[in-house]
C-alpha cells in the first residue's frame, strides 16, 4: 500500500492532548511544523516534520493547517422543497412554530427517490467542501412508514450515523388523532426503521403543537430504547421544557439544540456529563433570529458540549461547520479551540465515536486542511471558503490529495 507524507503543515490539532511532545494548551494537542502519515487510508504516523520517516510520496500542503474532519452531528438532508420565503418572513418578526414543516413534507413524499438521493449528495458534497467528513442523517419529513423508511435507506446510502425521527411532527392527517400517530411511530414504523437506522429521535417541545408533549416523546424514545436504537432528542429549542430532563434520564447520547435552558436543566446536563453531551446549533439561533445558548455558562457549569449545523431547509439551510463554529465563538461566549474541539471530538462523543474528531495513529485519514497557517483562522476568516476535506480538497497544487482520506 502507497504511503504519502503530508509536510508543509504548519500547524497540525489532533485534538489530543495525551499525546507525547504535542502543545497542551487549550486541550488541541497542536504539533507546529508538522507532518502527517497516511496509507491505506488511515493515519500511520504524525509529529514534528523534522523526525518524519521515509514515504512513497510527498505532498507538500505549503504551510496549511490540518485539523481532524467536523463531525457534523445533527441533520436533516433527507428532503425537497424550498422554504426560504418563511426565512424571509423571520427576518422581519414572524417566529418558528415547526408549522413549515409540513410543507417539506409535502414536497418530500411528491420526489422520486432518485430526486432525493440526488439532492442528499449534493448537500454532503457542498458538506465534504468545507470540511466536514462525517454526517448523522436524520429521516423526519416523510411521516408514513414507506416514506420514512424510504429516507432512512436513502440516509444509509451516506453514513452509518442514521436516526429514525418518525417523532419529527404530527402529520396533518393525524391532526385529531396524535395517540394513534404516536402509535404508528412506536409500532410498525419502528419495527421497520429499526432495520436501516442506529439513533432514534424526537422533536419533544410542547411549546410547539406540532411537535411532542414530554410524555409521548417518552413513549417514542423509550420504544426506540426498547428495539436496540441509542436515543437522541431535540429538546429546549423553543421554550423551557421537558427534553433535556427526559434525554438524561433515559441516558441519551444527546440533547440537541439547549436554547432555552432552567438552572436545573444546567445542572442535570453538568451531572450527565460523561453519558449526555448538550450540542448547540447555532446557525438555527442565526436562521430564526432568536436568542442564542450561552454556550460560555454550559462550559463553566461542566457539561459537555458538541456543535452542529442541523442543516434542514426550516430553520437552519446551512452545510456549514465552519460558519457554525464561528457564530458559536462570536454569538455563544466559546473560545476558537472549545468550538473546535465541539465540533469534532463533542460531536463524536454525541454519536458515541471514539474513532472519530481526533487525528490520531491508526485513526481513519478524515483530515480537514485549511487555506490558512491556524485553526484560529476558521473565526478570523468568517464566511471565506478556507476549509476543505483533504480528499475533496480544492486548494491549489493539492489534485494529488484527492486520492487520500475516507
Ligand atoms: O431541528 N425542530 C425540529 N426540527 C428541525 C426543523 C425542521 C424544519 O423546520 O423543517 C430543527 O430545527
Ligand atoms: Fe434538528
Amino acid at each position: 500500500m502507497t504511503s504519502t507524507l503530508l509536510t508543509g503543515v504548519a500547524e497540525l490539532a489532533t485534538l489530543d492532548p495525551d499525546l507525547d511532545g504535542v502543545d497542551r494548551t487549550d486541550g488541541l494537542g497542536l504539533v507546529r511544523d508538522a507532518a502527517v502519515v497516511v496509507s491505506d487510508g488511515q493515519v500511520q504516523w504524525l509529529g514534528p516534520a523534522a523526525t518524519a520517516p521515509a514515504s512513497d510520496r510527498k505532498v507538500d500542503l505549503g504551510g496549511r493547517a490540518l485539523v481532524p474532519a467536523f463531525v457534523d452531528s445533527h441533520t436533516h438532508l433527507v428532503f425537497a422543497g424550498d422554504r426560504a420565503a418563511e426565512f424571509a418572513a423571520r427576518m422581519t418578526g414572524t417566529a418558528y412554530d415547526g408549522g413549515g414543516i409540513a410543507n417539506t413534507v409535502t414536497a418530500t413524499r411528491e420526489a422520486t427517490d432518485d430526486e432525493l438521493r440526488s439532492l442528499v449528495a449534493g448537500r454532503v458534497a457542498e458538506m465534504h467542501a468545507q470540511g466536514t467528513g462525517t454526517v448523522e442523517i436524520k429521516s423526519g419529513y416523510g411521516l408514513t412508514v414507506a416514506d420514512e423508511v424510504r429516507a432512512l435507506r436513502i440516509a444509509a446510502e451516506f453514513t452509518d450515523e442514521v436516526t429514525f425521527l418518525g417523532g419529527h411532527v404530527i402529520p396533518a392527517e393525524f391532526a385529531d388523532r396524535r395517540a394513534d400517530y404516536v402509535e404508528l411511530v412506536t409500532g410498525p414504523m419502528l419495527d421497520t426503521a429499526r432495520e436501516s437506522a442506529r439513533w432514534i429521535d424526537v422533536f419533544c417541545e410542547p411549546a410547539s403543537a406540532h411537535a411532542f408533549t414530554g410524555e409521548e416523546s417518552r413513549h417514542i424514545l423509550e420504544a426506540g430504547r426498547d428495539a436496540g436504537l441509542l436515543l437522541r432528542v431535540h429538546g429546549n429549542q423553543l421554550g423551557q421544557g421537558p427534553g433535556v430532563q427526559l434525554a438524561v434520564e433515559l441516558g441519551a447520547a444527546s440533547v440537541d439544540h439547549c436554547t432555552h435552558l432552567a438552572g436545573t436543566d444546567v445542572d442535570a446536563l453538568a451531572a450527565a456529563r460523561e453519558t449526555t453531551t448538550a450540542t448547540l446549533l447555532p446557525g438555527v439561533e442565526f436562521s430564526t433570529r432568536s436568542r442564542y445558548p450561552d454556550a460560555r455558562a454550559l462550559i463553566d457549569a461542566g457539561v459537555s458540549l458538541a456543535l452542529a449545523t442541523d442543516c434542514n431547509p426550516g430553520t437552519c439551510y446551512s452545510s456549514s461547520m465552519p460558519f457554525v463554529i464561528a457564530l458559536a465563538v462570536r454569538e455563544m461566549g466559546m473560545t476558537p479551540a472549545e468550538a473546535l474541539r465541539a465540533a469534532t471530538v463533542g460531536a463524536a462523543t454525541s454519536l458515541r465515536r471514539n474513532d472519530l474528531g481526533r487525528v490520531k495513529v491508526g485513526g481513519p485519514a478524515l483530515l480537514t486542511v485549511l487555506d490558512a497557517p491556524s485553526y484560529l483562522h476558521l473565526c478570523y476568516r468568517p464566511g471565506v471558503p478556507i476549509a476543505a476535506l483533504l480528499n475533496s480538497s480544492r486548494l491549489d497544487g493539492t489534485s494529488r490529495l484527492d486520492q487520500l482520506g475516507g
